[in-house]
């Protein structure tokens, strides 16, 4: 199935019980159990909940990943991602990334003992300097915003990887309708779904999808522990926002498109 048909058509976006083609919104913590270890897949919703799960599986599907993990913002998200760490590792990061992942990493990361250094990572010799014996990953923010910076993904994984890092992609700019990080190599594809993947500037959300079994469940055990889950009601939102994705960026392409053109054909410019 072509990627705008899985948009629209995510099986899982049908409700099994009455075939409503838009998920139910389980506004629920707890889930009843019929024993000891008896249930139906839910205990409670920090752990998993059936309308986070919708989402989870739309967005690792997309992203040809093997798990998704839906996080209350872009940052918790990212957030979850740096938690893989521990204390003496360093990063090696795109220079210029968003000003707020500049921010967890020097407020809060850095109390923690987590090192970074900031690189252009356009340059892939530059990365390879960056790299230190305790550099155990590498964050991608492409394009980074604002300056729009690119990054080769694919060159710049397996660097990472023959250095045993692990390969993190900010891919909030281009979304998984125009770039998949994991199919280019990267551990870990992350968004804020605030943005593009939500698509009408109504909610506040963040998105991990991993590709190895291993990474992933790490993730979920940060997302279990720590708790900075989606809640129901802004999961289902970002599902609807992601279901006209493909529209929204064939257009938005085109208006970027017939801007680029203008500014082109004028002197002043
Ligand atoms: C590239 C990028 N990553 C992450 C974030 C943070 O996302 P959120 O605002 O959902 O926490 C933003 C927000 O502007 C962003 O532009």
């Amino acid at each position: 199935m072509r990627l705008k048909t899985r948009l629209i058509h995510h099986p899982g976006s049908v409700c099994e019980h009455t075939g409503a083609v838009s998920p139910p919104i389980y506004q629920v913590s707890t889930f009843k159990q019929e024993g000891v270890d008896r249930n139906k897949g839910f205990e409670y919703s920090r752990g998993e909940n059936p309308t986070r799960k919708v989402l989870e599986e739309y967005i690792a599907d997309l992203e040809g990943g093997l798990d998704g993990y839906a996080f209350a913002s872009g940052m918790a998200a990212i957030s979850a991602c740096f938690m893989l760490l521990q204390s003496g590792d360093h990063i090696v990061a795109t220079e210029g990334l968003y000003g707020g992942t500049f921010r967890v990493l020097s407020r809060v990361f850095q109390r923690f003992n987590l090192t970074y250094t900031y690189v252009d990572t356009n340059d892939v010799k530059a990365v390879e300097r960056a790299f230190q014996e305790n550099t155990r990953m590498l964050f991608l923010e492409t394009p980074s915003n604002p300056l729009m910076v690119i990054t080769d993904i694919r060159q710049a994984s397996e660097l990472a990887h023959s250095r045993h890092a692990l390969v993190a992609v900010d891919n909030t700019f281009m979304s998984p309708y125009l770039q998949r990080p994991l199919e280019l190599g990267a551990d870990l594809s992350v968004h804020s779904a605030s943005k593009f993947l939500g698509g009408h500037s109504d909610l506040i959300a963040g998105l991990v999808v991993t590709r190895d079994k291993k990474v992933s469940s790490r993730i979920k055990q940060v997302q279990m522990s720590v708790g900075g889950i989606l809640g129901p009601q802004d999961s289902w939102l970002v599902v609807r926002g992601m279901k006209t994705l493909g529209v929204r960026m064939g257009q938005a392409q085109e208006s970027a498109q017939a801007i680029a053109s203008w500014l082109c054909s004028r002197s002043e410019v």
